[in-house]
């Protein structure tokens, strides 16, 4: 615990002070009218630490009207050890440490390692907490008080909740987890909307689709037997080709050994034409009887070899007349059926096509509704998180408001309020007997300042003296922890009267 004391303060042309010595003691009563200068003894010594007013405001209290140097010297005792602090202020301040005369940043330096500047405000002056904005009175009154451990939450939680935080938290801070599901909730409901969409135009379709219903089965009889009949047709058409190609090459070898024979029979007549010669062509000599007979012989022969050569084209030309005779005449063919039929197979395969377009957008519906679930199961774990991080944060606060409502005894401290959808906001506000502290009378909001600066001094283990200024307006009081300067308006001379005690207790 640290503890800070006054000794004593010297005032020299202080507001309405020429010259005056306090010294301190356990209690310091000042007593006197009003404007007699009591409140001036606080500010005088706030003045000379930090150059403003009991309050924290900034204090010019040189001497109204005149151009005399103002001059405040405090002997304090931090820790059993005294130091005696001095300012001045004519045209310009001086500090001085133990006489020793010292920089405005050295002498600052100085009173901060001492204390912090609010913390001494907050536990010197009872209204100085409360004049704060609320997040400073918020953060200063909680900055000594830990946060209960997640572990302890959670066991203050539903099982449910609980376990669906715990492992969750193992990964990720609570305000990193709330991020990701706020975000992984934004992305799944957009998803969503999406999928939901997409099935409602795939069921739009299906019901446009299936609304000419189709019957597979029927359509499948009606087709097989045009199948057939085409495959039928298509035969018949084969045979007519393949016939007439047959007669195609019977006819033109016909045509080719009718002028083969023609051919032939020229070349015969030509031997038969044959002259024979009776005379040697070369000499002129007439030939001998038996070379005319060669000769003879010789045109006999090939005669003979001609014309059964004729005889044998004429044969084959007779096979070839028999078999084109006996070869059937090819029908010519009508295609009226075949397109009638190719027309019927191609709108009833169309049907079929269909049939299979419904099929698959039945599948695609299904999928579509599944995703769509699925999306929705999602976005409920993500939905439950977020529900568990509000009661997490529900049950933190509350463990955190009995923590701090243990602390006071006469007030109690607003740290949250609700908000419309349920979740929490921090806030700050000393009530006391139910009403907020800017309600309270001046008596009550001192005694409210008091408790404050009990719990304060306890939370940052430091003591410092307390100044009470309107004490009169109060009849009892529990004193403060350390010194206490009370002042009170009464009608008598100014004074200054130090009482020592033994212990702390009530206070008249
Ligand atoms: N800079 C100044 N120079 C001269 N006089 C000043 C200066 N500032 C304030 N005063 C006067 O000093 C006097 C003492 O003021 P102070 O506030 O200390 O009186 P008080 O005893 O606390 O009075 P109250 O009972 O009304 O609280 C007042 O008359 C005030 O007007
Ligand atoms: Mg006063």
């Amino acid at each position: 615990m640290k503890q800070i004391a006054f000794i004593k303060v010297v005032l020299t042309n202080f507001k309405n002070h020429s010259s005056i010595e306090v010294n301190f003691s356990d209690i310091t009563n000042i007593r006197g009218k009003n404007g007699a200068g009591k409140s001036s003894i606080g500010d005088a010594v706030t003045w000379c630490l930090y150059g403003k007013d009991v309050m924290g405001s900034k204090l010019e209290p040189q001497p109204i009207g005149t151009d005399l140097e103002t001059k405040v010297e405090l002997l304090l005792q931090v820790d059993g050890k005294q130091h005696l602090l001095g300012r001045s202020q004519k045209k310009t301040a001086k500090y001085y440490i133990n006489e020793v005369p010292e920089k405005a940043t050295t002498f600052k330096e100085f009173v901060d390692s001492i204390l912090d500047e609010k913390l001494f405000f907050s536990l010197f002056t009872p209204g100085f907490f409360p004049s704060q904005k609320w997040t400073e009175q918020r953060e200063q009154l909680l900055q000594h008080i830990s946060e209960p451990l997640n572990k302890e939450v959670l066991s203050k939680m539903g099982k449910v909740e609980s376990e669906t935080l715990k492992e969750n938290l193992k990964k990720h801070s609570l305000e990193d987890l709330e991020k990701l599901n706020k975000d992984r909730k934004r992305q799944l409901d957009v998803s969503y909307e999406r999928a939901a969409e997409r099935l409602l135009t795939l069921k739009e379709q299906l019901e446009q689709v299936s609304a000419d219903k189709v019957d597979v089965a029927a359509i499948q009889k009606e087709l097989d037997p045009l199948i057939a009949k085409r495959t039928e047709i298509e035969e018949e058409i084969d045979t007519f080709y393949q016939r007439k190609s047959a007669r195609g090459r019977i006819e033109s070898q016909i045509e080719s050994l009718v002028e083969l024979i023609d051919r032939q029979k020229s070349v015969v007549q030509g031997i038969k034409n044959e002259q024979i010669q009776e005379a040697c062509q070369t000499c002129g000599q007439d030939l001998d009887e038996k070379s005319i007979n060669k000769v003879k012989e010789n045109r006999q022969v090939r005669f003979d070899k001609e014309v059964s050569t004729g005889k044998e084209l004429i044969e084959k030309l007779n096979t070839a007349k028999e078999s084109l005779a006996a070869m059937p005449i090819p029908e010519d063919i009508d295609r009226t059926e075949l397109n009638e039929i190719d027309d019927k197979i191609v709108s009833l395969q169309v049907k079929l096509n269909g049939a299979g377009r419904v099929e698959q957008l039945h599948q695609n519906v299904t999928a579509a509704e599944s995703n769509k679930e699925k999306l929705r199961k999602e976005s409920n774990s993500s939905i439950s998180i977020l529900d568990a991080i509000k009661t997490f944060r529900s049950v933190r606060s509350e463990l955190m408001v009995n923590k701090v409502d243990a602390l006071f005894t006469k007030i109690s401290v607003k740290l949250y309020e609700q908000l419309k959808n349920g979740e929490e906001k921090a806030t700050f506000e000393i009530e006391m007997d139910g009403k907020p502290y800017s309600k309270l009378s001046t008596a009550e909001k001192i005694k409210a300042g008091l408790e404050l600066i009990e719990v304060l001094s306890n939370q940052s283990q430091v003591i410092t003296p307390c100044f009470v200024y309107n004490a009169e307006s109060i009849l009892h009081f529990t004193s403060p922890p350390g010194q206490l300067i009370v002042a009170r308006v009464v009608d008598e001379e100014f004074s200054i009267n130090p009482v020592s005690l033994k212990g702390a207790g009530e206070n008249e």
